[in-house]
């Protein structure tokens, strides 16, 4: 199947909702993507995970847009949220206890049908009521992807950070970016080797590099090692498949500040980032 374009006819005509629906459908493409190409588990994990944070995130934010501007249809609106929040959750525990246990083309289907139903029929019901509508959509924005979830915030300042990502899986890298990008960091730069980051850490400076732990050309460590022998100051977190536990016994040695363990959630992810000195303002 070509992947789901974002055209005017989704627009909901809400920049924050049009923004998070087109996060939706970069992550709903990717998923497409990876399972296409029979991607590794723990990428399809990773995805499903965020696919289910933000679906959580995305669903908060619009019923508080509706709340603030009086919908009438809000409980109607709640109640469809809950169910399809709960399906794309199970369809990602599924996946936990038994990936073989997920089809395919009924994940894609139900994806697809989900995404484009929210859109175009429920989401388009309450336009009326809201669309124009300045304290609903402030309210709405306030409503942040945090480390412990979904937070109402007006402090997480993450449109201040830098993140450099690395990995050599182009699919990895591509929804850690895209889960960045959405939980609103403006400032993702991404590089599908150790080198090739390096090179650009010597020009610019990160808040965090999240990277992976084995690469072709150089494992995680050794990029660590020589950030801090080159006294570059970004904070290193690792990311990996292996476990929090076994990373704490291979004491890795300088340079490594942070773990982040795959399969990765929205809120890990976010966890790792915003754990840091230069971190949340
Ligand atoms: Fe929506």
């Amino acid at each position: 199947m070509p992947p789901i374009e974002w055209t005017k006819d989704l627009a909901v005509g809400i920049p924050f909702v049009d923004g998070d629906h087109q996060a939706l459908v970069s992550l709903l493409n990717l998923v497409e993507t990876c399972i296409d190409a029979r991607e590794e588990t723990f990428v399809l994990g990773s995805l499903l995970n965020g696919l289910a944070d933000y679906t959580e995130y995305h669903f908060s934010r619009e019923e508080k847009l509706q709340q603030v501007c009086g919908y009438a249809g809000l409980q109607e609106h709640k109640t469809i949220h809950r169910r399809l929040a709960g399906e794309v959750d199970a369809i990602g525990r599924r996946f936990e206890t038994d990936p073989s246990s997920v089809e395919t083309g009924e994940v894609k289907e139900f994806l697809r049908n989900w995404l484009v139903e929210h859109i175009m029929v429920h989401d388009f019901a309450y336009r009326q009521a809201c669309v124009g509508h300045e304290q609903g959509a402030a309210a709405g924005e306030a409503i942040k992807l945090a480390n412990g979830g979904v937070v109402q915030s007006n402090v997480l300042q993450l449109d201040r950070l830098r993140i450099l990502v690395i990995d050599d899986n182009p699919n990895f890298l591509r929804l850690v970016a895209t889960v960045l990008k959405a939980a609103g960091i403006r400032r993702v730069h991404t590089a599908g080797s150790a080198m090739k980051g390096l090179e650009w850490s010597i020009r610019q400076t990160a808040d965090v590099v999240l990277c992976d732990w084995l690469m072709r050309d150089m494992n995680g460590v050794d990029f660590a090692l020589k950030m801090a022998e080159m006294e570059l100051p970004s904070r290193v977190v690792l990311m990996s498949g292996c476990s929090a536990d076994s990373f704490r016994e291979q004491n890795v040695g300088s340079g490594v500040e942070g773990f982040l363990e795959k399969p990765i959630s929205a809120g890990s992810l976010l966890n790792a980032v915003l754990n840091t000195p230069s971190g949340a303002a």
